[in-house]
């Protein structure tokens, strides 16, 4: 079992993935809501995405005897100034995502829980690809600018996103 201090800070994750798992739904809704109906869609598999992340860490927390302990999901922001915007925000967001893993990762490194750190490993991964994937995005938007057929494009690529095992 894990120290209060580990515990605390996996539930803290837990609440970070979620917390995620609803900005990127509020994001998904605003696009479907601006016509952009394969941003949206991308958006509501990252949702379901960053939702299986912090299932994972919940039910590993669970597997080593720990407390749960849910806590309140803010309010996500919804002002999006474009669709490029929305997913600049998902780029950033993926960022402090990886920042909070690694703080995390450091923690249990120092706390012996090793456990933990071959359970991390999986997000240290997941948060290089996470990040890769949203800075490719940003940056197709950015070639589009502001050619609707070019923006047309790349939503139905976008679109055609497969819906994959968190
Ligand atoms: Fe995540
Ligand atoms: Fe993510």
């Amino acid at each position: 079992m894990f120290s209060a201090k580990v515990q605390d800070a996996i539930n803290h994750q837990v609440n970070n993935e979620l917390s995620a798992s609803y900005i990127y739904l509020a994001m998904a809704a605003h696009c479907e809501h601006e016509n952009f109906m394969g941003c949206a869609q991308w958006l509501r598999l990252q949702s379901q995405e960053e939702y299986g992340h912090g299932m994972r860490l919940l039910d590993f927390l669970l597997a080593r005897d720990g407390a749960v302990k849910l806590k309140a999901i803010a309010e996500p922001a919804v002002k999006f100034k474009s669709i490029a915007n929305v997913f600049e925000d998902a780029l950033k967001q993926e960022q402090e995502t990886t920042k909070e893993i690694d703080e995390l990762y450091e923690l249990t490194l120092h706390e012996k829980a090793f456990a933990a750190l071959v359970e991390l490993q999986w997000f240290i991964t997941e948060q290089v690809e996470e990040e890769k994937t949203a800075r490719e995005i940003v940056a197709k938007f950015h070639m589009c600018k502001d050619d609707p057929s070019a923006l047309l494009d790349l939503d139905r690529e976008l679109g055609g996103r497969a819906p994959t095992g968190a």
